[in-house]
């Protein structure tokens, strides 16, 4: 008798910690409410390793970090290079994940044969339009039923609302974003999700920027489905009220909102860091002071990096009707950008898993919510 009691009262508190516990992945925490991603670097894919098996045991969508931009998959007019894009669509398949196509148009990672003529003049409108017909034609033909959702423009907007100059706007005009998303509505598949994606959005004019952008290509019958907001967020901005703010107006003009580059940074920044000479970015690079937590991230950051995670998840699951997916940018610390931006060599610690894909106390908070 005393001893069943006592093994009722064992089972009674680790019954419910197998359940809740150890292997509990994030989807299946968050499998109705939202997607769970991440972006993942060719070498992730390639080598097939342990992270690529962390990936499949608890996401179910993912990004190309960078395979699938303009410069991998064409680098010349008559050459498409798609195999790296290929494997980490194959993955996604092979999964049964939701998977993101990264990204069709944008300033950055576009070769430069695609602005110029034959004699290596500018283009004209009528040949950039072509050639950005061609390539949604080609994705769409690839990739027809295996990737779901397409980021077709990506940081076409300034913080301050305005165009961002960029070669599509000098070539094509102010209807840049227009002409994208026409032409992708026209090539891919009704049930390919098209989004337009940024950086800041929590920023007042991108965020009224945007609202304007999505409203007025409805009116005109273009075909948008969705807004990403990137999520390169710090530890102390932007607030839980802005991120809010930006979540709910976009929602209300009628689209689906996608987290899509999430990490927080824990890394000292300085104001020094972006746009500085070469001379300074090789000084800030040797500051030991930038780099603090090269031996692993001190428990009172983890606390605070957990603590940072779950307000914001916290806010997700309040909006979870609103949101499609969540995609962290990078599988686990040691596969961030955030290593070599914005200044190289730094050992930083964004994510839910550290370099060893070990949790750390982030993905506890995370995964404990719902
Ligand atoms: C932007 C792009 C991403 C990636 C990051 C830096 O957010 O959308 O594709 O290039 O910058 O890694």
């Amino acid at each position: 008798m005393h001893r069943f009691k006592s093994l009722a009262i064992i089972g009674a508190i680790f019954l419910p910690l197998t359940f809740l516990g150890a292997d509990m992945t994030l989807k299946q925490a968050y499998q109705d409410h939202f997607h769970i991603g991440a972006a993942l670097g060719h070498r992730v894919v390639e080598e097939r390793g342990e992270t690529l098996a962390l990936v499949a045991r608890q996401f179910n969508s993912v990004t190309a970090e960078n395979a699938m931009k303009w410069r991998s998959m064409q680098p010349e007019e008559n050459r498409h290079t798609p195999e790296q894009a290929d494997l980490l669509v194959s993955f996604g398949t092979a999964n049964d994940m939701y998977v993101v196509g990264h990204v069709l148009f944008w300033h950055n990672q576009t070769p430069a044969w695609v602005f110029e003529d034959e004699n290596g003049e500018p283009a004209s409108r009528e040949i950039l339009l072509k050639r950005m017909r061609e390539r949604v034609r080609y994705v769409a033909e690839r990739y027809r039923g295996r990737v779901h959702a397409w980021d077709v423009v990506n940081e076409a907007f300034m913080g301050d609302g305005s165009l961002r100059d960029s070669k599509w706007t000098q070539i094509l005009g102010d209807d840049f974003i227009e002409q994208a998303f026409r032409i992708a509505g026209e090539e891919l598949p009704a049930d390919v999700a098209l989004l337009y994606n940024d950086y800041s959005m929590t920023a007042n004019g991108r965020r009224n920027a945007v609202v304007a952008m999505v409203r007025d290509l409805k009116q005109k019958g273009i075909r948008i489905d969705g807004i990403g907001m990137q999520g390169h967020w710090a530890l102390n901005s932007p607030s839980i009220a802005d991120i809010e703010r930006s979540i709910l107006a976009f929602a209300a003009t009628g689209v689906e909102v996608h987290i899509t580059e999430l990490d927080i940074d824990v890394l000292p920044r300085h104001p020094r860091m972006w746009g500085a000479d070469a001379d300074t970015q090789l000084r800030l690079q040797q500051d030991p002071a930038l780099n603090p937590y090269t031996d692993g991230l001190p428990d009172e950051k983890q606390e605070e990096l957990a603590q940072r995670y779950a307000e914001i998840f916290g806010l997700f699951l309040k909006h979870s009707d609103k949101i499609k997916r969540v995609t962290f940018w990078g599988p686990n610390d040691a596969n961030t950008w955030l290593n070599t931006w914005p200044i190289r060599g730094r050992t930083s610690h964004p994510l839910l898993f550290d370099r060893q894909n070990n949790p750390k106390p982030a993905f506890h908070a995370v995964i404990s919510l719902p």
